[in-house]
């Protein structure tokens, strides 16, 4: 019989790979500027979703507000779909906070990156980024909407974490582990663990509740996919920023045939049969599996081949496993991390 995706938890659409800014963190230097969606496409992408109730569409980039229908495709989401968790992520430098203003508070809320102090921040972004940011998220707070921190933390900010954290106006805070990736000149960074950056991780994992343990699993395939800027589609944001399991390319086909084909294939099998994460029994003799809810599938799958292993991540984190590998490598793999450091 026919598999059919019947609903969706989210869709994250990364609708333009242009910037207009060179973070030395960003793993995504090398596709600068090379890529975009057509508008007709992300309609169609996101007609697609609508019609499987999504209920969460994350809208990111490179710079999302840099796609020259960014505005248009928002405009389309609230007149065309029910949904009222529409996320932004933005550097928000070329947000339009005039036009921003006329859209639905309870209805879409902005993720804006910031790295701590100004002072790191402009390391990362620029001279003078922190003060503009911070403006616009004043401004964005004072018109009423929600924003939100993502703040990528390495050996070089993890210090100036608590001024994101003590920051009052952010709705919540997400915190991605920092691959020293060597893009856009942060080779200077020395890739090493010091045991200090190892206890604000543990300290981000025992804090952070939504990693705790639960049986439900996260928005991965069937309950959601990521488009990125070229098309492929994944079955996760994770699994598209490895490149791994692209499930197909939406540039020359319907999404529909595309996650039909993909559906209704053995390559999909596994993703199906993942139910809860008691289903990873390598972790159920571990004594932190409530704390790290057994990390990530898709980490899994990438360094263990296997989606229902452990994660070594958060094993380095939690236990004296993979002591010798540094965090950003268990991150990003060391294929990745030397691919960038290279050029
Ligand atoms: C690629 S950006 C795209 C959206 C937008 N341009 C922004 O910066 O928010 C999405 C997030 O990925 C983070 N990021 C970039 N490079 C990273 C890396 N090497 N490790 C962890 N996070 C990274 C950024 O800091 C940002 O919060
Ligand atoms: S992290 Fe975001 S703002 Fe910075 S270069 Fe990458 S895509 Fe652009
Ligand atoms: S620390 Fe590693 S082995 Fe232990 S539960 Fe977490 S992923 Fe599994």
């Amino acid at each position: 019989m026919e598999k059919r995706i019947m609903s969706l938890e989210m869709v994250e659409i990364c609708v333009t790979s242009r910037c207009n800014l060179e973070c030395s963190h960003c793993y995504q230097h090398h596709d600068k500027n090379h890529h975009e969606l057509a508008y007709e496409k992300l309609i169609e992408i996101v007609s697609f979703a609508s019609s499987r109730n999504c209920q969460e569409y994350v809208l990111s980039g490179g710079e999302f507000f840099l796609h020259e229908r960014a505005y248009d495709l928002l405009d389309y989401i609230f007149e065309n779909t029910t949904c009222d968790d529409i996320k932004v992520v933005t550097n928000l430098s070329m947000a339009d906070t005039d036009r921003i203003s006329a859209y639905p508070r309870e209805r879409i809320e902005f993720l804006v990156s910031v790295y701590g102090s100004p002072e790191a921040h402009d390391k990362r972004r620029g001279q003078g980024h922190y003060e503009k940011v911070a403006g616009k998220i004043n401004e964005l707070s004072q018109l009423g909407f929600r924003v939100s921190a993502i703040c990528a933390l390495d050996e070089e900010n993890f210090t100036s974490l608590n001024e994101v954290l003590e920051n009052p106006i952010f709705n919540e805070i997400t915190i991605l582990p920092v691959a020293p990736v060597g893009a856009a000149g942060m080779k200077d960074i020395p890739i090493k663990d010091s045991s200090e950056y190892a206890d604000v991780l543990k300290c981000v994992y025992h804090n952070c509740h939504v990693y705790h343990d639960s049986e439900a699993r996260c928005s991965l395939f069937p309950n959601g996919f990521s488009v990125k800027y070229n098309g492929d589609i994944f079955p996760c944001n994770l699994a598209r920023d490895y490149g791994l399991g692209c499930i197909g390319n939406v540039s020359h086909k319907h999404i529909d045939d595309v996650i039909s084909a993909f559906t209704n294939s053995d390559e999909s099998n596994m993703y199906f049969e993942y139910k809860a994460n008691s289903q990873v029994d390598e972790c159920n003799n571990c004594p932190e599996n409530k704390v790290c809810n057994r990390g990530c599938r898709i980490r899994a799958l990438k360094f263990n081949n296997k989606l229902l292993s452990s994660d070594p991540f958060v094993c380095k984190i939690f236990t004296t496993q993979h002591e010798d590998i540094p965090f950003g490598t268990l991150y990003w793999g060391e294929a990745i991390v030397n691919e960038l450091a290279a050029h």
